[in-house]
């Protein structure tokens, strides 16, 4: 079988891993990167090449293709792949639009009373009434722009003075270009994070162990909004009752209103959540893996992640059996100095240590020039460390102990992902 993975960062190196796995598999993957290149092999092509990509496919047999990155959702890649009768995992453009505008997301929640922050929206059309509302408003207040912005499009804001500087971000420098033409601005929510992955064909789906990433570029969460700089899995923070709210009020409820409103979606259904003091609530959906959540995720499914895709785009969820190891696992993001601003690229990358079994090595924004590995983004590794019995704090040791052996100029990590539910695995062991 060929397969085709879409995208290039440590996502689909993660997804091509576990690709690899099923044997028979001959896996392509495009742009990649230069960790991938080693699994799979690399095709020239932007993620949201769409008609390319297509024409790849044809021309190679490509029997089923899995979709890494949110702009190529965008781009239509589902929309063209089933006018070709060609197999793939993801969504169609209208089903992503629970990621592609949070406005959509919002008034989708609204409509199927799914939790979620209470919110307004605006636009450059009613800036006097945002004006108003943002001077009674009770702080801090989240502003969103409603349209794709890599994770940097959400502002915590404390005082109507920093609401007023934001706004200017939005509709005066149009940071976001069209993605901040209209905003969200809603209720501030606290709680710990969670990301909970639902694998659906648009009517059945299976859950993957929940997991958290660690969003702020900063240790103990300071500092600018990122991709994401760790995770790990599974949160202990989710019990099982809290997995029954997430099933029953979040997940079930946007399948069902999906499927009412005629999108009917496919793929992996991710809920950012919070897990608020009145239970779990959503914070964003996104229409596809996330990244590092993946990285650390993929490591505890034992049965096959491809045969789970597959089942998705080919509506048999239902038959698939979901196995999970005990594992617990920790991603440690390796970024370069600057992220999530700006940030220097080609810097060469040592390593003084081959990967061992426990730690597994995935690779985010790297290319080979001239013979040598170097950065190439602002993510440039992700080592997760696993713990066969369950232990976080081991599986942190394992990937902090790894990354001692890792070297490029400018490199940066957080020293504190897991931390918090380290510390309440260790009050649990003492109980
Ligand atoms: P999003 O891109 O919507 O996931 O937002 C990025 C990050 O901003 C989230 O992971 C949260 O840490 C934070 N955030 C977003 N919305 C809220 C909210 N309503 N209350 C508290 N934190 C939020
Ligand atoms: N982990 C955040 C994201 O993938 O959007």
């Amino acid at each position: 079988m060929n397969v085709l993975v879409v995208g290039g960062g440590g996502r689909e190196h993660a997804i091509v891993d576990s690709i690899r796995k099923d044997g028979e598999t001959r896996v392509f993957c495009a742009p990649g990167n230069a960790g991938i290149s080693s699994q799979a092999e690399v095709v020239d092509l932007r993620a949201n090449a769409v008609e390319d990509i297509l024409k790849f496919v044809e021309e190679k047999n490509i029997d089923f293709t899995v979709v890494g990155p949110e702009q190529a959702l965008a781009s239509g890649i589902v929309d063209a792949f089933a006018g070709k009768k060609k197999r793939i995992f993801g969504p169609t453009n209208l089903a992503a639009r629970l990621e592609t505008s949070k406005i959509f997301a919002k008034e989708f929640m609204l409509r199927w009373k799914i939790p979620t922050a209470s919110f307004k929206t605006f636009s450059k059309l009613n800036l006097a009434e945002l004006d108003l509302y943002l001077k009674d408003a009770k702080y801090p207040v989240v502003l969103k722009a409603d349209g794709l912005a890599a994770g940097k499009g959400v502002s915590i804001v404390d005082s109507y003075h920093d609401a007023k500087d934001e706004v200017e971000k939005f509709f005066v420098k149009r940071v976001f270009g069209v993605s901040g033409e209209s905003i969200v601005v809603e209720e501030f929510m606290s709680g710990t994070e969670a990301s909970v992955f639902a694998i659906t064909d648009g009517k059945d789906y299976v859950v993957l162990p929940p997991a958290q990433d660690h969003k702020r570029v900063g240790d103990n969460d300071t500092g600018k909004n990122t991709g994401g700089m760790g995770s790990f899995a599974p949160t202990p923070f989710v019990d099982d009752a809290t997995m029954q709210k997430i099933r029953k009020e979040i997940i079930e409820k946007t399948i069902e209103g999906t499927r009412a409103e005629g999108f009917h979606y496919t793929g992996c259904l991710y809920c950012g959540l919070m897990l608020t003091p009145d239970g779990p609530k959503v914070v964003e959906f996104n229409a596809r893996f996330g990244d590092p959540e993946t990285q650390a995720i993929l490591q505890l499914i034992d049965s096959s992640v491809l045969d789970l895709m597959e089942a998705s785009a080919d509506g048999s969820i239902s038959s698939y059996r979901l196995s999970l190891s005990r594992s617990a696992a920790v991603c440690v993001i390796a970024a370069s100095e600057g992220y999530p601003d700006e940030y220097q690229t080609g810097k060469t990358i040592e390593f003084s240590e081959r990967m061992s079994g426990n730690v597994k090595l995935l690779h985010s924004g790297t290319k080979f020039s001239n013979g040598k590995l170097v950065t190439s983004g602002g993510r440039v590794l992700g080592v997760t460390g696993i713990d066969r019995m369950g232990s976080i704090g081991r599986a942190s040791n394992l990937a902090y102990d790894y990354l001692r052996n890792v070297k490029f100029e400018g490199m940066f990590y957080r020293r504190d992902i897991g931390r918090k539910a380290i510390e309440l695995e260790s009050r649990k062991e003492v109980q």
